[in-house]
């Protein structure tokens, strides 16, 4: 029988390229998405009616601080997979807007754990954040590294549903992977994030906004590489005592649940990235230079070997390739 997936924030940037290689690998897929304005709901749009083409596809727009609308959608499909992808993301809107952060994010995140208990789901892969690692001064980032230092909302909610995600999974014995996405950028990506604006503004000859003079480094990963990473941990389902197999592990000793990085274990600086941006537009950018944003962090770097000891995980795409390919798909959508 084929395995039903119900994935959460399916018209978002990551949730959309998840759901589309699980229904190219023959899953049965439900996506469940509030399709907010937090930016361009076109993109959205565009992105779930790719989506429903596939006949294994099916849609319920909904709120996830409904548990009611969540756990009648789930009641109907009867799912054996979660991955929950919806959140509000994004490190500077949660400065002006904590509430949302702690609505979506928190009460969102505690309806998919407790629902994942009452509809006995094998496996919870749950989407968080490098951010968690805040001011972490050890690189590069490493699962089973302390965090405790986070600098901006957003990512203390992200580390508070790890909290609640481990409490659940001990409580109900749900086996549960926590995923640290690093900047995760490419085709069909989020208008909200640096790259995204930087491109918009170069073409239209606007000047962007560049924090710190671009000394900033991040380890950018491409969706594709997230995307291969996600699928190969299907059935890699945390189990409770089992004997730590594998080298730092981040494995909880009182329950099934697993926290792994994601990202592509390279970092680069801020202004490489809009030099690249620039050659491969052909255009110069117009550039104003601010100070440090407050809860952006200087740096990020995954270790990513747990994942690749589990999985074989290997990021293929180098960021300058990366760049031509979200630049080939923005030249397309947008003109
Ligand atoms: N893109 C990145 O670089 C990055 C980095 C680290 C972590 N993440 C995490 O990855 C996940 C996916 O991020 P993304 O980049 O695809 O963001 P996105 O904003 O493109 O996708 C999130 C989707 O969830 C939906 N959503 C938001 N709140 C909701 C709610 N309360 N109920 C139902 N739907 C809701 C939105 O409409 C959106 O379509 C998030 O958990 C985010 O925090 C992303």
């Amino acid at each position: 029988m084929k395995t039903k997936l119900f994935i959460t924030g399916s018209s978002g940037f990551i949730g959309f390229h998840v759901a589309k290689r699980y229904l190219d690998k023959g899953y049965i897929v439900h996506g469940l998405d509030s399709m907010n304005n937090f930016y361009d709901i076109k993109l959205k749009k565009s992105r779930l009616k790719i989506l429903k083409r596939y006949k294994n596809f099916s849609f319920t727009k909904g709120n996830l601080e409904n548990q009611t609308i969540l756990n009648n959608s789930l009641n109907k499909f009867k799912p054996s997979l979660i991955i929950h992808l919806a959140a509000q993301a994004g490190v500077r809107y949660s400065i002006k807007n904590p509430k949302v952060y702690l609505n979506s994010n928190i009460t969102g995140t505690f309806h998919i754990i407790e629902a994942a208990r009452k509809f006995k789901i094998k496996h919870l892969i749950i989407g968080s954040s490098s951010s968690v690692y805040g001011a972490n001064k050890k690189f590069p980032f490493r699962e089973i590294d302390k965090t405790d230092n986070q600098i901006s909302f957003y990512a203390a909610t992200k580390k508070s549903t790890e909290n609640l995600a481990h409490s659940y999974s001990s409580l109900w014995k749900t086996p549960i992977t926590v995923l640290r996405f690093f900047t995760v950028y490419g085709p069909w990506g989020r208008p909200d994030m640096a790259y995204f604006k930087f491109t918009k503004n170069i073409l239209s000859g606007r000047k962007i906004d560049i924090y710190n003079k671009g000394k900033m480094y991040r380890d950018y990963t491409y969706i594709d590489d997230i995307v291969d990473g996600i699928f190969k941990l299907t059935n890699k389902i945390p189990k409770l005592n089992s004997l730590k197999k594998y080298k730092n592990d981040s494995l909880s000793h009182v329950a099934p649940i697993r926290i792994l990085n994601i990202g592509n274990t390279e970092k680069i600086l801020l202004s490489d990235f809009i030099n690249t941006l620039e050659k491969e537009l052909g255009k110069k950018a117009i550039k104003k230079f601010l100070p440090m944003q407050k809860g952006d962090v200087y740096s990020t770097l995954s270790d990513t070997k747990l994942l690749t000891r589990i999985t074989g995980y290997k990021p293929k795409t180098k960021y300058k390739e990366g760049i031509k390919k979200f630049l080939n798909w923005y030249l397309n959508y947008y003109n």
